[in-house]
């Protein structure tokens, strides 16, 4: 087991903690807090074990200096501050006289947020490409190092991976609670055990349906890649989304996962993508030439329940319709009203999906939905995060 916050002495020390705040931004306000909420346990328990805590994010990716102005992590320790109700400083440097002699003047609970670590990148990408100077660097700002950022796990970043060899490194419960679900259900998943795939390309899936799908009793496949393995077998789907070099792939998958994989028997189409758009109920032998697949149909939906609610162990990456337009979010809103009411342990991964769930109001409805998006499908391939293997090397 790795090591974990826990295990380690905090008490007066400086714990540089790694959380991953990229959370989406529009204007310059946060459009949704949940990775800021989700970091809270380990900053609060470091402060009430009397560390002095140094917080490291990125946000965004940053390519050109106008980049800076819009991914500056300012509005973050303001939101931060007001979710722990404590101050929180914010230095504007990621490096430098002024971010030193703050961290030299801090005392027992107090924290300080440091500018995006992403401003690295500006000069010759030296966090992202996990310069070995930038990372002695900041740990040399600390007594500990804590990575609480699951959602950054599987990048090779200075300040994911590279500080981790210079300081005493564990985990925090953020990125605890992930790795536990995560395993439990992907690993030892109590059966019958189905997963849904959706969003848009078969290419994307490729590796998770590789590592998952032995194990699994049924994989429920909605979204655009719906319409490849439509296509592979041998329905006509319009002017539905078709990855054509994954036809093959797919007719190999529904050769031998003939009673594992369902498709749709009914699509909601449309002839434009828009929040306005006129729907239409089709089956799948129905679908014209100039129509657009965008959701699954309510035939599709009672079929699915049919797997889903007899089972113990649900994984869900993708949504099953382009659910940010109205007319075809019915899908994914109706997967998630019967999955939050089966006695299985549900795991959400995958950024889009995780936003549905989330915006929809079932946050609090399944077991777990991953803070990662990279991350997490990271993980459901079955890939080794480097963030964890640094960690892990040091036991
Ligand atoms: C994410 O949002 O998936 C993580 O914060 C990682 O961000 P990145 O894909 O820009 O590395």
């Amino acid at each position: 087991m790795l090591k974990t916050i826990k295990n380690l002495e905090l008490k007066n020390k400086k714990v540089i903690i790694r959380c991953d705040l990229n959370v989406p931004m529009k204007d310059g306000v946060i459009t949704n807090d949940n990775r800021i909420k989700e970091s809270l346990k380990t900053i609060t328990y470091a402060t009430g074990k009397g560390a002095k805590v140094i917080l490291l994010s990125h946000l965004g990716r940053i390519k050109t200096k106008e980049d800076k102005k819009k991914y500056t992590l300012k509005p973050i320790a303001e939101r931060l501050s007001e979710l722990l109700k404590e101050p929180v400083t914010f230095i504007d440097e990621t490096k430098g006289e002024k971010l030193e002699n703050a961290i030299k003047k801090m005392k027992s609970k107090d924290i300080i947020l440091i500018e995006n670590t992403r401003f690295e990148d500006l000069d010759g990408e030296k966090e992202s490409t996990n310069n070995d100077e930038l990372a002695k660097y900041w740990a040399s700002l600390g007594d500990i190092f804590i990575n609480d950022a699951f959602g950054t796990a599987h990048r090779n970043h200075a300040s994911t991976v590279g500080i981790a060899k210079y300081l005493p490194s564990g985990i925090g419960f953020l990125m605890e609670k992930e790795i536990k679900s995560l395993s439990k259900a992907t690993k030892r998943p109590k059966k019958p055990y189905v997963i849904i795939l959706g969003g848009s390309k078969v290419s994307d899936k490729i590796a998770i349906i590789q590592n998952l799908v032995p194990k699994a009793d049924y994989l429920l496949i909605g979204g655009a890649m719906a319409f490849t393995f439509l296509k592979a077998a041998g329905f006509e789907v319009g002017k539905s989304i078709v990855e054509n070099k994954q036809i093959d792939y797919c007719i190999d998958l529904l050769d031998k996962y003939t009673d594992k994989i369902i498709l749709p028997i009914d699509i909601v189409t449309s002839e434009s993508m828009t929040d306005k758009a006129d729907t239409k109920l089709k089956f799948i032998n129905e679908i014209a030439e100039d129509e657009i697949g965008l959701d699954i149909g309510q035939g599709t939906i009672k079929v699915f329940k049919q797997y889903l609610e007899d089972s113990n162990t649900i994984i869900w990456n993708g949504p099953v319709g382009l659910y940010e337009f109205e007319p075809f979010q019915n899908g994914t809103k109706e997967l998630l009203e019967i999955i939050t009411n089966t006695k299985a342990t549900t795991i959400i991964g995958g950024g889009d999906i995780a936003s549905a769930a989330i915006n929809f109001g079932y946050q609090d409805k399944i077991s777990h939905i991953s803070t990662g998006g990279g991350a997490s499908l990271a993980f459901l391939e079955g890939k080794e995060l480097p963030a964890l293997k640094v960690i892990d090397a040091k036991k």
